[in-house]
């Protein structure tokens, strides 16, 4: 069986954003402030609370869903995978954001959301000396750069088919899924993975929810490198 290589997860345009100033104004964005006692810039972004406030922002139907990136997350640590693989999360506001590895993440989608809003206040969230996540002080590029994937993964199901799917156990692997609930990738983000020599790789036709193909690629993964 080949050894398992450096595999870094890096989830794209995920909805980890504050209340945008263009509607913090916005009567259901006060109302939430009040009862939450903290100002909209503290409030992540949530379409389930902000809906109404939030149909004239551009790109609306890509955003508010933290939900998934916390769904995806779950999946990676609660795997083998999350003790051995770097995490990065790309925000749809492009922040570059740093979970340490085999973290244990708040299970509860409200706790969950507060320990992002303290970390978008605080830019880090340590225990005992640790930093356990980190907001980065650079981008997609320079993220991409310092890993220098020999090989990136591009799960897109304008990809080739799975069995075309190759880990070089010789290389640096980076694993690109999108964390969005709707649309397409932005296309600034598809010219920067363009100079990362990505393979665009497809689970099928079909386009399927990030937790279904995060959790297929772990599967993939585990047999692959017989992680049990
Ligand atoms: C719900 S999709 C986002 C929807 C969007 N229509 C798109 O084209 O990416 C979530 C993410 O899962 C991955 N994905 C979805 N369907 C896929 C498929 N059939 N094959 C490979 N990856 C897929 C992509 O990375 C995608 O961004």
């Amino acid at each position: 069986m080949p050894a398992m290589p450096t595999i870094t997860f890096i989830f794209l345009e995920a909805s980890i954003e504050p209340i945008p100033k263009s509607i913090i104004n916005h009567p259901i964005i006060l109302k939430d402030s009040k009862r939450r006692k903290r100002p909209p810039s503290e409030i992540l972004l949530d379409d389930s609370k902000h809906h109404a406030a939030m149909k004239d922002l551009e790109n609306c139907r890509k955003r508010g869903r933290p939900d998934i990136i916390h769904f995806c997350l779950l999946s990676v640590f609660d795997s083998q995978l999350g003790e051995l693989s770097d995490v990065y999360v790309h925000t749809i506001d492009g922040k570059i954001i740093k979970f340490s590895k085999g973290l244990r993440l708040p299970r509860n989608y409200n706790r969950f959301v507060g320990l992002m809003e303290q970390l978008l206040k605080e830019r880090k969230i340590e225990s005992g000396g640790k930093t356990l996540i980190e907001i980065k002080d650079y981008d997609l590029k320079s993220t991409l750069r310092s890993i220098d994937p020999s090989q990136t993964l591009f799960l897109t199901e304008k990809g080739r088919k799975i069995d075309d799917l190759k880990i070089n156990v010789n290389s640096r692997n980076a694993i690109l899924i999108g964390a969005f609930p709707h649309g397409d990738f932005d296309h600034k983000v598809l010219e920067v993975i363009k100079n990362f020599n990505p393979v665009y790789v497809s689970l099928g036709s079909k386009s399927f929810t990030s937790l279904y193909v995060t959790n297929r690629v772990i599967c993939l993964l585990e047999d692959l490198f017989d992680i049990t």
